[in-house]
């Protein structure tokens, strides 16, 4: 071993499990991650959805249950995603901020319930909308950005005034972060109420499992109009400045795994902001079939690509593999 240079010995800064956890610039904890819920207009439900192994659609009656055990094991943040299966939709996605839907309820038993639980909440309009959009269409069907962003700043402050902790737009509509900046601040919610923002929303292949779990799909055509193309790169780059611009709290890409070099590049160009990440549907149900599969050890692999996205950069991770973190994390 004479021959090795000085400079070519690596091994000994990394022999030991504890100093291999002193090469990571940040570590996965509790506090990193926030949880997707499914709340639906049934107030007893409590439904499997096939296509995410392990989630469910729940009822505001069953809240106690699912998310009491949960915090008790240190769970700090969840995000609603509203599943009105009763209510007719219309074109506007008038159901999306009902005082009696599933989401405004939920928001409220959830703050009643666990006052530490920190609730973000998605705002979108394609759970709600007849053609499954996520805004308001032309006679055409084509997109009409100015009355998508005012109906979305206006469902977003419902949820604020319903006491969410922070509102997540993920529409991809121009202008809707200044738009719901603006109704949050007019309405006194400005120093009360977190707006984080899908800003690189890329159009994925990704999120079939959650249009089953969320009955989002559109009913014609697809989301390639609003969504970013996912080679991309430099729109990704222009809406994370312009999300930033126009008054976003923190930034999100999504989805995670195929896209780490735009979690890169967000954690240089909003270096000043909490960046988040969305370890989306079909990336999950990706990770839970390999491991059924034998491909790998779930709990590994979960780690790993948690691992791989904070190293890109993120501060805070979308993720269906929350429950299971908070076995696994000690803290
Ligand atoms: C709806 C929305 C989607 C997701 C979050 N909000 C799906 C879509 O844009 O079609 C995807 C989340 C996931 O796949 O876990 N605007
Ligand atoms: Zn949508």
């Amino acid at each position: 071993m004479a021959s090795l240079d000085i400079s070519s010995v690596l091994q000994g800064g990394y022999q030991h499990p504890l100093s291999r956890t002193w090469q990571a610039k940040r570590t996965l904890t509790k506090a990193m991650l926030m949880y997707p819920i499914f709340i639906t207009d049934d107030p007893d439900a409590h439904v499997e959805i096939s296509s995410l192994p392990g989630q469910c659609r729940w009822g505001v009656n069953k809240l106690e249950e699912f998310i009491g055990p949960l915090v008790q094991k240190g769970l700090k943040s969840v995000i609603i995603f509203g599943v009105p299966l009763k209510v007719p939709k219309d074109e506007s996605g008038t159901p999306a901020d009902d005082a009696e839907g599933p989401v405004i309820l939920a928001i409220k038993k959830l703050r009643a319930l666990y006052p530490s639980l920190y609730i973000a909440t998605d705002v979108c309009l394609c759970e709600y909308t007849s053609h499954g959009h996520c805004g308001i269409l032309n006679e055409d069907g084509s997109i009409n950005p100015a009355p998508s962003a005012t109906r979305i700043a206006e469902v977003a402050l419902a949820y604020a005034r319903a006491g969410a902790h922070c509102v997540a737009p993920s529409d991809m509509m121009d202008g809707r972060i200044k738009a719901i900046k603006r109704a949050l601040i007019d309405a006194g919610f400005g120093n009360r109420c977190t707006l984080m923002s899908y800003s690189a929303k890329f159009a994925s292949a990704l999120y079939g499992p959650f249009r089953d779990a969320a009955g989002s799909a559109p009913s014609f055509g697809d989301r390639k109009c609003y969504q970013l193309p996912p080679q991309g790169k430099g729109l990704a780059r222009r809406a994370i400045q312009r999300d930033v611009a126009e008054g976003a709290d923190i930034i999100m890409v999504k989805p995670a795994l195929p896209y780490l070099d735009i979690i890169q590049d967000a954690a240089q160009l909003a270096s000043d902001h909490p960046l988040a990440c969305y370890q989306v549907s079909g990336e999950y149900a990706m990770v839970v079939a390999g491991a059924r599969a034998g491909v790998y050890d779930l709990r590994t692999m979960a780690f790993e690509t948690c691992e791989s996205m904070l190293r890109a950069g993120c501060t805070l991770i979308l993720t269906y593999f929350t429950p299971q973190f908070l076995d696994w994390l000690d803290e």
